[in-house]
């Protein structure tokens, strides 16, 4: 029941006779929450919820999403302006600053960026202790932890400007990382960032760069890259994003809270999908039969999923999905190139778009459907389509992680609803057993 009470909106809550008033706040886009910080205390109840479907853990500046319109926007600027007119790093800055950056500024970010993109010589010698055959996602958040180990401690007292330096300083390192584990997964010496190329065409550089190959950065992929990484950057209160929320609210130094993040991203729920699409379109493609699929991921008793479908925020085609799928059509056609995995992948949609099953339940293709065959036309091995969606991702997570250090010094612990036995149940138990049982 609503009422508006003291010219401030709330709604009302009978229990036990009792009626308590709880405010109801209103975002700047005017989606509305109820507030209950003093639930507990006026009622004595706590709310259950289940993977917080229905709980906003915090109030955010930093990412808008309308799940029903299919909107995103970064600091308030849509993504479709973003990907046209920006690059990866002005919207690494808009998301940890808020504004995009003027020309001073990102000079100022860019070599920041240079300055701290080579990682620790002794950190680099741990790449010869990790097996040939390690996930390279496993290999970054291990790496972004040992951090902590080589740089000084960044927490919630760490003056502003040893926050900037790290929070670039990860930024950048995790690319380095990223392209130094691929380049062990294949044996071939690693290729250290340059002061003289951009992110994307350093990172480009440092995976595929050779002493006996040379590469050649192409413009229209480092295009691609920043259009790519700039629609992975953020995405609000995301698994990953939560996750690193949680770790960072016990005041944990930055580096470990960032492997968090990386941890919960690998995950083929979360953004391990996109290394599971491709891995689920070769299945489906081989076997040809799309609608076997289609009703195996409608059957009940079957775990099988349709990988890259469905979305907790999303119930309409994720905004990211459709610029994804229409410059990975651009781009084979333009390097004139085609994937049997992209026509298995328009065929699966289809069906699905059509089928009740996925009408009634709103699932549509997320982020990750077609990103993986963008990036293996591109030349990036599967085992590196989630690292890729972490290096895009880190700003995000570094812009929360500022947000939360900034907003509030509460630690994250939720209640519990306790379903256990109780002291009754357990009371002849306890009576047969030795005396030397201590409660
Ligand atoms: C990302 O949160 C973010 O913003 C994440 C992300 C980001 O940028 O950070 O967007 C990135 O993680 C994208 C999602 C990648 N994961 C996948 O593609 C994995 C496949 N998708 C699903 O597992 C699922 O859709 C989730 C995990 C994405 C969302 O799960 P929810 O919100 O908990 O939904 P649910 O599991 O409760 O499903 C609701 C219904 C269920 O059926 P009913 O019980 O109502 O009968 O929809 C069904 C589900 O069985 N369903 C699917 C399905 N996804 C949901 N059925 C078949 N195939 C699917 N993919």
């Amino acid at each position: 029941m609503a009422s508006e009470i003291k010219n401030r909106e709330c709604a009302v809550l009978k229990f036990e006779g009792k009626e308590v008033e709880l405010p109801v706040v209103t975002g700047t886009e005017g989606d509305k929450a109820l507030d209950i910080r003093a639930l507990r205390s006026e009622t004595g109840l706590v709310t259950i919820d289940p993977g917080f479907v229905n709980t906003a853990s915090c109030r955010s500046q930093i990412t808008y999403i309308d799940g029903e319109r299919g909107i995103l926007r970064y600091r308030g600027i849509p993504i479709e302006e973003l990907v046209k007119k920006s690059t990866f790093v002005d919207v690494a800055y808009l998301l940890v600053h808020g504004t995009l950056p003027t020309a001073q500024e990102r000079l100022d970010f860019s070599s920041m960026l240079n300055l701290n993109s080579l990682i620790h010589e002794d950190m680099r010698r741990f790449f010869d202790h990790f097996p040939q055959g390690a996930h390279p996602m496993h290999i970054l958040s291990t790496m972004i932890n040992a951090m902590a180990a080589f740089y000084p401690n960044v927490d919630i007292n760490t003056t502003t400007a040893n926050i900037e330096q790290s929070c670039a300083r990860v930024i950048s390192i995790v690319r380095t990382i990223a392209a130094f584990a691929y380049k062990k997964s294949i044996g071939e010496p690693i290729v250290y960032p340059r002061h003289d190329l951009s992110y994307c065409a350093n990172f480009l550089n440092m995976m595929f760069d050779s002493p006996v190959r040379p590469y050649h950065i192409s413009p229209e992929t480092v295009r691609l890259l920043n259009v790519l990484f700039i629609l992975h950057a953020d995405h609000e209160q995301n698994c990953s994003t939560s996750a690193v929320r949680v770790i960072g609210s016990a005041q944990v130094n930055l580096y470990a809270t960032i492997s968090a993040g990386i941890s919960a991203l690998s995950g083929p729920l979360h953004g391990g999908a996109n290394q599971a699409v491709i891995e689920q379109l070769k299945i489906i493609h081989k076997d040809g039969d799309v609608n076997k699929f289609i009703n195996m991921a409608k059957d009940k008793n079957s775990p099988f999923r349709l990988m890259g479908f469905g979305h907790r925020v999303y119930k309409s085609y994720d905004p990211r999905a459709a610029i994804i799928r229409k410059e990975c059509e651009n781009y084979l056609n333009r390097i004139g190139s085609s994937d049997p995995l992209l026509e298995t992948a328009r065929k699966l949609e289809d069906a699905a778009l059509k089928d009740p099953y996925f009408i009634e339940r709103s699932l549509y293709p997320n982020v990750d459907f077609y990103t993986g065959i963008l990036y293996r036309a591109m030349g990036i091995p599967e085992n590196m389509f989630t690292v890729m969606f972490a290096l895009a991702r880190l700003p995000g997570w570094v812009a929360h992680w500022r947000e939360m250090i900034g907003d509030s010094t509460k630690i994250v612990r939720p209640r519990q609803l306790y379903i256990g036995r109780t002291l009754q149940e357990i009371g002849d138990e306890l009576e047969s057993r030795s005396s030397t049982f201590l409660l």
